[in-house]
């Protein structure tokens, strides 16, 4: 069967990572979660002491160590999905603290952080058969991607969910911090000066605010079958 390349976009927290995820154990493809990497980039950079107190990030002393900043995903058998590895730590849990969350969008409107994300992407995803999740992906990673799908869902329905999420977890969630967070993401995502998070002109939009999992797994099980 032929293989194509999926582009999943959209806003902070609204469900692309587990309908990307989910996608991809079904039809057997790699799934590629670049907030993940992001995210890692924001930890060794909260660890390594590369924010200025106003939040803007040392992007000189960054920009010296990024050969040193190694991301890889490795299958975990028990969960079914890819653990997230920091130079060989796996960071799973710690990437997806709010102080990574706070800290990430000014990381990842850094140019040459994008350059180099970017460029590990496209070779994750040379050989198609592959899901990957982000903001960029079907406008700048993957152009070509024969599937693309812009997701999103109202701010307040996204807040919710991150919060339940983070409370499943057992880790410490303010709903107001979160929705805070969550509005802040979307402005600094969107209006960066590189790759700005915007819907493909070729994308299928999904707003999910009030769609079940399972409603949004077939749904995107039938885009994906209208592909191939
Ligand atoms: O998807 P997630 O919410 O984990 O992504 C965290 C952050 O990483 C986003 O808010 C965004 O700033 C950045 N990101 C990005 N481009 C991507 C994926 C994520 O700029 N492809």
């Amino acid at each position: 069967m032929k293989k194509i390349t999926i582009a999943i976009d959209g806003h902070s927290s609204c469900g692309k990572s587990t309908m990307a995820k989910d996608l991809a154990r079904e039809v057997g493809y790699v799934y590629v979660d670049t907030g993940a990497m992001y995210r890692s980039v924001t930890l060794y950079a909260l660890r390594h002491n590369l924010f200025n107190a106003d939040g803007s990030v040392k992007t000189a002393e960054l920009e010296q160590q990024m050969p040193q900043i190694q991301i890889s995903f490795k299958f975990n058998a028990e969960t079914g999905r890819p653990d997230t590895y920091l130079n060989g730590e796996c960071v799973e849990k710690e990437i997806r603290s709010l102080e990574v969350s706070n800290h990430v969008s000014p990381i990842a409107a850094v140019g040459f952080v994008r350059t180099a994300m970017v460029a590990q992407q496209q070779q994750m995803g040379k050989d198609k058969g592959v899901v990957m999740d982000g903001r960029d992906i079907g406008t700048t990673v993957f152009p070509d991607a024969e599937l693309k799908i812009f997701v999103t869902a109202s701010a307040e329905v996204r807040a919710q969910r991150r919060f339940d999420e983070l409370k499943a977890k057992g880790m410490p969630a303010d709903f107001d911090d979160i929705l805070k967070n969550v509005q802040e993401r979307d402005y600094i995502d969107s209006h960066r000066e590189v790759s700005p998070l915007r819907k493909a002109d070729d994308a299928i939009e999904l707003d999910n605010s009030y769609m079940t999992i399972p409603e949004q797994k077939q749904w995107l099980m039938d885009r994906f079958k209208e592909k191939i």
